[in-house]
């Protein structure tokens, strides 16, 4: 992932921001240790955001596609009342092994339930509402997950969509690949929903905010 902002502004609104919790930070440098891919986790600035959103809505019910070593499920976990829950959906058992790890040393990892398997037919079973669904798993399967989603969102509920920027590729026509030409289409798909509103934060890699029109 290429960062799209300067390094220094990044850190800085990182320290100005809520800071990450002692557990998430372990996690974070365990994984970072351990996985070449670790740049998949949010971090701590998009976790802090993550964090706001969920109790700006007042949520209690998270629903997350793609749920890695476990960083951003924490994140929700940790900002929901005592009895809010996360559903967390992943297909690799060796990654959810290690977040069932870390959630087991987290007062909130009790909130959280990790849903194994494809996750398309994780959400054809599972009944809402969600008051925030985050999506952050394989990119071709993004709209299918926005479709999915919008039926198991609640009336007030919000859907977060990750790297939606993509490290800039979005920009580049025509897409030079598959994932990317997934991207381009959800993100003008989402921008011409009648049924929603949107806006793309530029946080990180590109955040898609989504919720339906009153
Ligand atoms: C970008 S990572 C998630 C990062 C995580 N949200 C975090 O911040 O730490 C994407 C995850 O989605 C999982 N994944 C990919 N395809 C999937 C599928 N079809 N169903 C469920 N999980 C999937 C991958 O194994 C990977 O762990």
């Amino acid at each position: 992932m290429k960062p799209l902002l300067a390094p220094d502004i990044e850190a800085y609104a990182q320290h100005h921001s809520q800071p990450e919790s002692p557990i998430r930070r372990a996690l974070r440098e365990a994984t970072e240790q351990t996985r070449e891919d670790a740049v998949m986790v949010v971090g701590p600035l998009e976790g802090a955001f993550l964090q706001m959103v969920t109790q700006l809505v007042g949520a209690r019910r998270v629903l997350e596609i793609g749920t890695y070593t476990g960083y951003s499920a924490l994140c929700f976990a940790e900002a929901l009342p005592e009895d809010g829950t996360v559903i967390t959906c992943e297909i690799d058992e060796e990654v959810a092994a290690m977040a069932r790890r870390y959630f087991a040393q987290s007062p909130a990892g009790r909130k959280i339930d990790i849903r194994l398997g494809p996750a398309l037919e994780t959400m054809r079973a599972l009944t809402g509402p969600f008051d925030v669904i985050f999506i952050d798993a394989d990119k071709t399967n993004y709209l299918n997950y926005y479709r999915h989603a919008l039926h198991l969102l609640s009336p007030h509920g919000v859907i977060l969509i990750d790297n939606v920027l993509w490290s800039g590729e979005v920009l580049k026509q025509p897409p030079p690949d598959e994932r990317t030409a997934a991207i381009q289409e959800l993100n003008r798909t989402v921008a011409s929903d009648p049924r929603v509103t949107a806006v793309l934060v530029t946080i990180r890699d590109g955040l898609l905010v989504v919720r339906r029109k009153p």
